[in-house]
């Protein structure tokens, strides 16, 4: 049977298949199922920058507060429901609940006075952060490099104030995302979550009203992490985590021979059940062990490092191919 044991961020884990940060992880005893069906690591929910400076005073009532009255309001609710300070205790509570590494998250905006928390988090006994950082540009006076800039400030930021290994999970839409990805480890990542899954905004076209869309992916959707994962795995050496469209084994095998060190999963514990994580990792070991692999270390990259991939042609001799194939 195919090891499974591997390292992400620098932790040791038994295998690759991680709980990603969602309403399951937002508890202890979700914690703690996650790991009893297998889980190597578990992502916890995250907590918003938000939170932490309504709780350090000025981002949810001041005056000049950029809040609407319904968002200071739900930023209230959410202070003291699962604030920052229950969050620590959180922290603590499922680090003794489980024997395996716990990543705490943030999902933040910007580099303001929040990160003094990241030293917090690292006290509460977190063997690692995630940091989902969620830029969505919506200004046209605001360039790339500017929206770049300030994700490595963030990055930065965070990274001066905890020794925490550290990973950010971001979004695909950048325009030179090699770049953007290597300067992010550059200031001082271990690791790259791909990707971001953005809240899925429907419309109704009658009321004219927003209304969500899809709430969980399906594995149709790992097309897009495999490919960056393929492309960035040669060139830039950190933990890429594959985040979006895992729901079985055979997912995180083309994930892991993509390049991937691990990967995350969230819709899958919704919609098959935490047990899923078991049946991932039966499908994956026997995949393993189908293929001649003798641990999982031995899968990695072997795409992503094939003769057969080559992405500076191949992607655009399969696109040509696609469109002049198609009637
Ligand atoms: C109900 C739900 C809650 C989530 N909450 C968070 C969160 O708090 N922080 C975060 O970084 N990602 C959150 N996510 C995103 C997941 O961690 C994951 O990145 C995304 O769903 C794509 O993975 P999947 O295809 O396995 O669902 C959430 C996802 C779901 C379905």
């Amino acid at each position: 049977m195919a090891d499974l044991r591997t390292t992400y961020l620098g932790l040791s884990v038994r295998n690759p298949i991680l709980a990603s940060s969602c309403g399951i992880t937002a508890t202890v005893n979700g914690v703690r199922r996650c790991a009893e069906a297998g889980a190597g690591a578990v992502v916890l929910k995250s907590l918003f920058e938000e939170q932490i400076l309504a709780e350090l005073g000025g981002a949810d009532g001041s005056a000049g507060s950029a809040f609407p009255d319904e968002a200071r309001a739900y930023l209230h609710e959410l202070e003291h429901s699962h604030g920052p300070r229950s969050y620590l205790r959180f922290i603590e509570d499922a680090k003794k609940a489980v024997d395996v590494p716990v990543i705490a998250s943030v999902n933040c905006v910007s580099g303001e006075r929040w990160m003094d928390y990241a030293a917090q988090i690292e006290a509460a006994g977190a063997d690692a952060l995630e940091l989902n950082i969620a830029l969505m540009p919506l200004s046209p006076d605001e360039t790339a490099g500017q929206i770049e800039e300030h994700l490595f400030s963030i990055v930065r930021g965070v990274r001066n104030h905890t020794k925490l290994p550290l990973t950010v999970k971001i979004g695909p839409y950048f325009t030179a995302l090699p770049r953007v990805i290597s300067a992010t480890i550059e200031a001082g990542l271990e690791g790259v979550v791909l990707f971001n899954r953005f809240y899925q905004l429907d419309i109704d076209p009658v009321a004219l009203k927003p209304i969500p869309g899809n709430r969980y992916s399906d594995s149709d959707e790992l097309v897009l992490p495999l490919r960056w994962v393929s492309i960035l795995y040669p060139k830039i050496s950190c933990d890429f985590s594959v985040s979006t469209g895992v729901h079985t084994g055979i997912d995180a095998a083309k994930a892991i021979v993509a390049g991937a060190r691990v990967v995350q999963i969230a819709s899958a514990l919704y919609t098959q059940k935490v047990s899923v994580i078991s049946r991932i990792l039966l499908e994956l070991s026997d995949w393993l062990d189908a293929n001649g692999y003798a641990t999982v270390d031995d899968a990695r990259g072997r795409f992503a490092t094939s003769e057969h991939y080559r992405p500076e042609d191949l992607e655009r001799v399969q696109y040509v191919k696609a469109l002049t194939g198609t009637q």
